[in-house]
């Protein structure tokens, strides 16, 4: 663990990749496994890109909540919380690079407890310098209240413009999977020797073929019937059938963003 956790950390602070670079079935390894769709069909998600030497450069997904506030992964934003200049997001673009409306990021509130070793808490609340304008491909989603109960097997979709296989290349494109909730317990016993399955985290996996979340993903969204339930946080490698996505269960944190929501609100 103690080893991993190092590799993670160097990782995170690279890029975005957090998981561990053990070496993955190849063939396996292909939001791996997903299908393109139109923005208007998934106009919540938005992508997060940071400051560059050459421009701006795809960092992680990100997810519509209000037209002021975004949420993604706290591990996508832990270097830029006292420079959110450093960062802006892209709304209403099917097209990872191009396209959309760019919104400055004015305010980043990272989860207090987030820890960049264990993951737990990996979940941050981005606040835009102006108001969006929504439309039909740029829309918020419902966020899973605090007490939503999310049964084993539940589809979902997941969605991104991160790399569709392991360490392979990103999706100029938008790509949604279908994947299905995984029990907790069993998700702790694929994870027990890498990792701890806390209670502010919900796994998924989808299934011949192997779907999955990957690189470049993470922040983005797994909505449940137009309910956003996790946001995409880590995993071992990328559809690998014996380890499933792990996210972050946010209903577990539906508390902390409402009160973010009011402090955005209140301060600007
Ligand atoms: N940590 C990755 C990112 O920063 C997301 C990994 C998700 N992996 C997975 N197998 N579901 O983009």
């Amino acid at each position: 663990m103690q080893l991993s956790v190092g590799i993670v950390v160097i990782l995170v602070s690279v890029s975005c990749v957090i998981t561990i670079p053990v070496p993955d079935n190849a063939d396996l390894a292909r939001i791996v496994n997903g299908e393109t769709v139109d923005i208007t069909e998934i106009p919540y998600q938005a992508a997060l890109r940071r400051r560059v030497l050459s421009g701006w450069a795809h960092n992680c997904g990100a997810v519509i909540i209000t037209n002021r506030g975004l949420l993604t992964a706290a591990h996508c934003v832990e270097t830029f919380v006292s420079q959110p200049s450093l960062l802006r997001v892209v709304v209403g673009t099917s097209s990872r690079l191009t396209g959309g409306k760019t919104y400055d990021v004015s305010v980043i509130y990272s989860h207090e407890s987030f820890s960049a070793t264990t993951l737990e808490h990996d979940i941050a609340l981005l606040g835009t310098s102006k108001i969006m304008d929504f439309s039909q491909s740029v829309a918020p989603v419902s966020i899973a209240s605090e007490h939503y109960v999310l049964p084993d097997g539940t589809g979902a979709v997941v969605s991104g413009f991160g790399t569709t296989s392991y360490e392979g290349s990103s999706s100029e494109v938008l790509m949604a999977a279908r994947v299905s909730i995984v029990s907790q317990s069993v998700c702790a016993r694929a994870y027990l020797r890498i990792a701890t399955i806390g209670e502010g985290m919900v796994c998924a996996k989808g299934s011949n073929p192997p779907r999955d979340a990957c690189q470049g993903d993470s922040g983005g969204p797994l909505v449940v019937r137009n309910v956003l339930v996790g946001i995409v946080s880590w995993g071992e490698g990328c559809a690998n059938t014996n380890y499933p996505g792990v996210y972050t269960r946010v209903s577990e944190y539906n508390p902390w963003i409402k009160q973010k929501l009011e402090l955005l609100r209140a301060t600007g």
